[in-house]
């Protein structure tokens, strides 16, 4: 029997969903190679630990891990003294610079902006003794050689590049640079993107939320984070990468207080200056870059320490710093005093705010929510739809379409591959289905759920948020 071009196209589509091979984003080789180093789990020492271990795609390329203020580092028991932040629209960032104008420092890399750029960035975490832990570079680039793909390396930069250690390891950076610059971290496709471009609607409760948000005599957040497009991109960054220093309180749960001598000589006593201790400038101690709030909702901790585990307590720091019961600031100079502190927001403002932060997660499905219900559903093919809300507390709703009748199964796994819920198993008719999820049982975390109808298998993440 011959098979039609379509029928070859599919099974390739089914292939690449199922074993998840290749990337929905189409890249040049530079990028390509760019996104093997980033997720490889070999260039660690030991091996184990990724860029992608610490940004995550699941969880807004931050750290997957919600429970620590800080990332763990390749060696068992060591710490970083900072929150991961996402390394996702990071890209938008200017070179660091200071700005006559504006009279302030902006762009850079890290919460310090000590890197200059991406690629100056890449070059730090291989070699970094509390995160990859490569003893130096040339552990890192025998590595690389041995990879399968030290062929797309040779490719894109000559057969000789990886022959000299520090030349091949500029290379690696300049390639994960290019990854970090792909559509694959900077989607814009959140429900506000949609929004924006006319084909969501926010509800009422989002609404209000934005109004707050953008209003300056209510939450104020658009003065650091601004929710339009600005003079980096043609759409909103949710940050203008300035410097701050929002007061945060020193976070006592932060490991990296507890670590030996020979990585924290202060001990207990460690205390983070930001962007004045790289300047060596008092005017600057206790300021942090303003991170992007896209993704935010999938991004916990908050703050440069992980000091904050939800959203709404960020928004209560916000709206009451100054009137309720925080704990003093690490850093008391330059504490800006004018642009928060005492919003006089009440508790349903609060919570607009946070819902309105919600709606930035990447991977909305507007498809999937336009034929929600109805007669509009789209036979003839099969689908497993994005779960709405995601994050989720503590249920969600999970839809798909089937082009004929067939036995589905729909099961849910944890991030180890142990199977948490059997959520269906029955034989349904062709068509559009939901059915919710209830995770009431589960604790926070990313989750895997899968569909099985006759020859057809999908699955998704979401992401379970206490
Ligand atoms: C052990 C966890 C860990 C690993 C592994 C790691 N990072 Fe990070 N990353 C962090 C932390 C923590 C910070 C913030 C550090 C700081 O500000 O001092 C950070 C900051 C960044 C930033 C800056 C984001 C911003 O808001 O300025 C980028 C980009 C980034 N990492 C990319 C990478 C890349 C690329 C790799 C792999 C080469 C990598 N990271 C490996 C934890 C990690
Ligand atoms: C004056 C500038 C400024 C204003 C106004 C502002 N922010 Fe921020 N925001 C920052 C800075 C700087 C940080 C990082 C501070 C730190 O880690 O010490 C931050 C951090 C955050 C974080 C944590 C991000 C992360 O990745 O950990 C959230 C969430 C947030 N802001 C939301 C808001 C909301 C909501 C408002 C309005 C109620 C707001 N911000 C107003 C500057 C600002």
């Amino acid at each position: 029997m011959r098979r039609s071009p379509t029928f070859f196209v599919l099974m390739f589509v089914l292939a690449a969903g199922l074993f998840g091979i290749g990337s929905a984003f189409a890249l040049t080789p530079i990028e390509e190679l760019g996104r093997f180093l980033y997720f490889d789990t070999n260039l660690s020492t030991p091996p184990g630990q990724s860029c992608a271990s610490c940004h995550a795609p699941e969880a807004g390329f931050a750290d997957p891990d919600f429970d620590l203020p800080v990332s763990a580092g390749a060696l068992p028991g060591r710490f970083g003294n900072r929150n991961s932040p996402s390394s996702a629209y990071m890209a938008f960032s200017p070179d660091f610079y200071y700005d006559e104008e504006e009279e302030m420092y902006i762009g850079g890399q890290f919460w310090d902006g000590r890197a200059a750029n991406l690629v100056e960035q890449a070059k730090g975490p291989f070699l970094n003794p509390l995160e990859m832990h490569n003893p130096n570079k040339n552990v890192v680039i025998v590595k690389i050689r041995q990879a399968t793909y030290a062929h797309l390396f040779l490719d894109v930069f000559g057969e000789n590049s990886l022959s000299n250690v520090s030349y091949a390891y500029d290379r690696m950076a300049e390639a994960i640079g290019a990854f970090e610059e792909t559509d694959e971290l900077n989607q814009f496709t959140s429900k506000y993107d949609y929004y924006l471009m006319g084909m969501a609607e926010l509800t009422e409760q989002e609404m209000l939320g934005l109004q707050l948000y953008n209003d300056e005599n209510a939450g104020n957040c658009a003065a650091c984070h601004p929710s339009t497009a600005g003079p980096y991109s043609d759409h909103p960054l949710f940050t203008d990468y300035s410097y701050d220093n929002l007061g945060v309180p020193k976070n006592w749960e932060n490991p990296f207080l507890y670590m030996p001598p020979a990585f924290n000589r202060a001990g207990k006593e460690f205390i983070d200056y930001g962007l004045g201790g790289v300047l060596d400038d008092p005017m600057e101690i206790g300021k942090f870059k303003v991170p992007t709030l896209r993704n935010i909702a999938v991004t916990p901790p908050y703050m440069h320490n992980g000091i904050f585990d939800d959203l709404t307590k960020v928004v209560d720091f916000y709206n009451t710093r100054d009137v309720g019961e925080w704990a003093p600031p690490e850093v008391e100079d330059n504490v800006n005093h004018d642009e928060l502190g005492d919003l006089g927001l009440d508790d349903d403002e609060v919570d607009a705010i946070v819902a309105f932060m919600m709606t930035l997660t990447d991977g909305y499905d507007p498809v999937g929510r336009f034929h929600a219900g109805g007669s509009q559903a789209i036979v003839g093919s099969y689908e497993l739809r994005q779960n709405y809300p995601n994050p989720f507390n503590p249920s969600t709703t999970i839809a798909f379409e089937l082009a004929e009748a067939s036995n589905v199964r729909l099961e849910v796994f944890n991030i180890t591959g142990q199977k948490v819920s059997d959520l269906l198993n029955s034989s349904l008719n062709a068509g559009r289905h939901e059915i919710v999820f209830d995770g009431n049982a589960l604790s926070s975390g990313v989750y895997l759920y899968r569909l099985t109808a006759g020859s057809f298998t999908a699955q998704k993440k979401m992401v379970l948020m206490k």
